[in-house]
């Protein structure tokens, strides 16, 4: 459980789509800090400006460790983190036409949430504990043979945010994993699904973080598959073969 109001907040991957939801809900809800991470800082100038001197640009890339140090460094006030950075090659796992496009997913989702951890933990442990959050997929839990290795990744990132889990309650940070469904941003702009907004993606993680709520599946497809896969796993993943074929 940590408290919004007055919290200081980074984001990564902020200047566009979930990330960018993130920092206009951490906002509205009390947040007085929220340092907007992205690899291109002069893609967050209308964020900054939205934010009227709350929002703070750092450039990051999670896949590169001298940006994030640098970050944490800016950061020691950050009370919660939020890894949102992520990329999808849509790629199948075995007839993949981008070979390369696996190990992308692997460095930017899973590496890059657990450079970001590492170099945040003892600033959240300073101030506190607070939170973490981060940004998975319901397809950490069913891999979708159309984007096999992206849902590879995210299966990293939820057996990551497990494992950080057990890790961190000792220095009292709540670790929170989040599993969306089709969210309607540029990533999923190719899913032909109905997709939720990324503001009421975020909307929900806040309230799971004031909640203390370990597990956010915050969207109806995300909900209706979570139930299902805990009634008949194995109905679900020949499910996802049919509707994502590779
Ligand atoms: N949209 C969905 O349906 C959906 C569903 C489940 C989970 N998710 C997850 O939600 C998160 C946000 O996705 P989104 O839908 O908002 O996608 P998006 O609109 O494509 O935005 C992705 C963000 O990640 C940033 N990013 C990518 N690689 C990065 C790196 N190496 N370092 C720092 N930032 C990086 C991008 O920055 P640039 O602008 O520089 O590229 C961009 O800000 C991702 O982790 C994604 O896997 C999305």
């Amino acid at each position: 459980m940590s408290k919004i109001d007055g919290s200081v907040v980074f984001v990564t991957g902020a200047n566009r789509g979930i990330g960018r939801a993130f920092v206009e809900e951490f906002l509205a809800a009390g947040a007085s800090k929220v340092y907007a991470g992205a690899r291109n800082t002069d893609s967050l100038s209308d964020l900054v400006e939205y934010g009227a001197g709350k929002v703070v640009p750092v450039e990051v890339d999670v896949t590169k460790p001298d940006t994030i140090e640098a970050a944490s460094t800016a950061g020691k006030d950050v009370t919660i983190l939020i890894n949102n950075a992520g990329v999808a090659g849509f790629q199948a796992l075995v007839s993949a036409s981008d070979g390369n496009s696996a190990r992308g997913e692997m460095e930017t989702n899973f590496f890059g949430t657990l450079n970001m951890v590492r170099s945040f933990a003892p600033a959240l442990a300073s101030n506190g504990g607070g939170a973490i959050a981060n940004i998975s997929s319901i397809a950490a839990y069913v891999n979708f043979p159309a984007l096999g290795s992206y849902s590879a990744s995210k299966a990293a990132v939820h057996s990551l945010t497990q494992g950080i889990r057990s890790e961190l309650a000792k220095q009292g940070t709540l670790v929170v994993g989040v599993y969306p469904g089709p969210v309607d941003t540029d990533l999923a702009a190719d899913v032909p699904m109905d997709k939720v907004s990324p503001n009421e993606v975020a909307k929900n993680v806040l309230n799971a973080i004031e909640d203390g709520t370990e597990d956010v599946f915050p969207d109806p497809v995300s909900i209706e598959m979570r139930e299902a896969l805990l009634a008949d796993p194995k109905a679900v993943e020949r499910q996802a073969g049919e509707m994502m074929p590779a």
